[in-house]
């Protein structure tokens, strides 16, 4: 596999699709998104994000987010890559072992053992935090949010805490670009920060 995969990450509201997509467009990468990126995973994504019907316990989350990643990488990710297309994905491993590791309290090594069975060795290359206030971030959700948005402050706050320490962690594969700013400020430093890091 000859492309490069970068996961940006973040918590609600931190304006992630946005720059995930813009930096896509500068690198002429292939954009796509978790939970979803497939037509079965976007059905998943139905499933784990709708506030209608049997909400799914937190081992069945972790085991769906898991399902849409599997199909995501199978379908797209390696495909992709074994073009030698560049990959930006909104959100990856790192999401499930924040939201549901940490978030949900399953814990991140458990976490860690679904995603690797799900992913089959295909680890990002480079995974970009996108760090903002999270009571600032939460605010800034308007309208009707999703299941996981309603989990509440504590929960957000816990997964915020979550994303910080993993990057903290893995330093060789994470990197922490400050979210605050207007969108064409934080683009510029994210995309340096990825230029940096995989020239
Ligand atoms: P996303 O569409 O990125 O939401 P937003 O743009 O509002 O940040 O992600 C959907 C939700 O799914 C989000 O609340 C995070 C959650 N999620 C997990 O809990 N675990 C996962 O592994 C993934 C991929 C997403």
């Amino acid at each position: 596999m000859t492309g490069r995969l970068i996961a940006v990450e973040g918590g609600e509201g931190s304006g992630k699709t946005t720059q995930a997509r813009m930096l896509a467009d500068a690198l002429g990468a292939v954009f796509t998104r978790e939970p979803g990126g497939t037509p079965l995973g976007e059905q998943i994504r139905d499933l784990l994000l709708g506030t209608e019907g049997d909400a799914p316990c937190d081992r069945a989350e972790a085991l769906l987010m898991a399902a849409a990643r599997a199909q995501h990488v199978d379908r797209v990710v390696v495909p992709a890559l074994a073009r030698g297309d560049d990959v930006v994905t909104d959100r990856y491993i790192g999401s499930s072992l924040a939201y549901q590791g940490v978030g949900r309290g399953l814990g991140v090594a458990a976490v860690a053992a679904v995603s690797e069975f799900a992913v089959d060795g295909v680890e990002a290359d480079l995974v970009v935090l996108l760090d903002v206030d999270t009571a600032e971030a939460v605010a800034r959700l308007d309208g009707s949010l999703d299941r996981i948005e309603q989990a509440g402050d504590e929960f957000h706050a816990r997964v915020a805490a979550a994303y910080r320490d993993l990057a903290a962690a893995d330093p060789q594969h994470w990197v922490v670009v400050d979210g605050r700013g207007t969108v064409d400020e934080v683009a510029q430093c994210l995309q340096a920060a990825v230029a940096e890091r995989l020239p």
